[in-house]
């Protein structure tokens, strides 16, 4: 590949899609579940519906990814045995083996090229995201499909007990297809990846009674279903984000106003909005998406990405940074110059 640039390889975003299950739960539905109200939801989270996967009838993590790269490979117009690696960011993989990675890679048809799981709860896309630019970067891949997909809806407890979390997630998957490209000025500019393991006890899935931490009480110890300790994850989430951003910016000599679009992770929209306020972002440039879908762990950050895409805000030349916090506790960002 010959260089044009000033030195190296740079890396596109070719294509992207979103695939969403059909099912929703609405807060109006969680009103017959649990003891809580819309009123009440909206006003703490910005959430009014969400998608639930019909796992029962095989609508799986894997079903959903493999929509969703499908579409992504559409749109870049890049046939499946183009890919020279799949990657997919989630914690919600239908079985212990085999990987959802393996499972998309066998669906849309590609070569017997490397496929695997990366699993860093909410953070996993933007880990993944970065990873795979730095990869196509070293020379020794060309086009890698990149997928964040969760079903976490499965590890809800729609009792009173899980309300916190229950009206909180939804289910759902986004896709790129990444290209190395002879312009070295595109790709990831910088990038964090964080991770904590001391605050693992605020938000985590037990399966045996010794995940549970001795230090933290829970209302009712549910295997198998998320624990949260929501004002923790909360007061972690408001302040890394805001770190995170300053990090990033610092590091790479811009402002908040050299970025055009901040793809953020959508977890609460008053953790949004804490962001926005402290570094005075216009609402154009952050995308809220939570009301329709609520928080979809790894989909989460590919399926705003695509929505602005989707909608011809996304433009060569632009500048995106992606931003993500979650479970481990992990938390990152990845800036992009497209
Ligand atoms: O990817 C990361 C994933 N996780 C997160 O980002 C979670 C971050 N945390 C949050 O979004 C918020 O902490 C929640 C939405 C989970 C909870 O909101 P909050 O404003 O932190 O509520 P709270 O836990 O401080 O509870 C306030 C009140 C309590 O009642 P009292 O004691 O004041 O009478 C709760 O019992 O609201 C009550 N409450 C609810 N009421 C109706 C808590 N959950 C609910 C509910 N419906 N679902």
């Amino acid at each position: 590949m010959s260089d044009q640039s000033g030195g190296g390889i740079g890396v596109e975003i070719i294509g992207s899609a979103l695939h969403l299950p059909e099912g929703t739960l609405t807060n109006k539905d969680l009103e017959g579940m649990m003891d809580t109200s819309d009123e009440w939801i909206v006003k703490r989270t910005g959430i009014n519906t969400r998608r639930r996967a019909d796992i029962a009838n095989g609508e799986t993590t894997s079903v959903l990814a493999t929509e969703a790269m499908r579409k992504a490979l559409a749109n870049a117009k890049v046939d499946a045995t183009e890919l020279d690696l799949l990657l997919v960011a989630t914690m919600t993989c239908d079985s212990p083996t085999p990987s959802v990675g393996c499972v998309v890679a066998r669906e849309v048809g590609c070569r017997d090229i490397g496929a695997m799981d990366i699993n860093a709860a909410c953070s996993g896309f933007l880990y993944t995201v970065s990873m795979a630019d730095a990869m196509i970067k070293s020379g020794t891949y060309k086009t890698i499909g990149v997928i964040g997909a969760d079903c976490i809806t499965r590890h809800i407890d729609y009792s009173n007990f899980g309300r916190g979390a229950a009206i909180l997630f939804g289910d759902g998957a986004g896709a790129m297809v990444l290209r190395a490209t002879d312009d070295s000025s595109k790709g990831m500019i910088s990038h964090k990846m964080h991770a904590d393991g001391n605050g693992a006890k605020h938000l985590f899935i037990p399966s045996c009674e010794i995940d549970f931490p001795e230090e933290a009480e829970f209302d009712e110890r549910k295997l198998d279903k998320v624990q949260m300790n929501g004002q923790a994850v909360f007061k972690f989430a408001v302040t890394k984000f805001q770190e995170v951003i300053s990090e990033t910016l610092e590091e790479s000599g811009l402002s908040a106003d050299d970025i055009d679009h901040f793809v953020c992770h959508q977890a609460n929209s008053r953790i949004l909005d804490s962001a926005r306020e402290r570094f005075g972002i216009p609402s154009e440039k952050l995308l809220v998406n939570i009301q329709k879908y609520g928080n979809t762990v790894g989909g989460s950050i590919p399926i705003v990405f695509h929505e602005l895409v989707a909608d011809g805000k996304v433009q060569p030349g632009q500048k995106v940074m992606f931003l993500a916090f979650g479970a481990g506790l992990t938390w990152g960002s990845s800036l992009w110059q497209l």
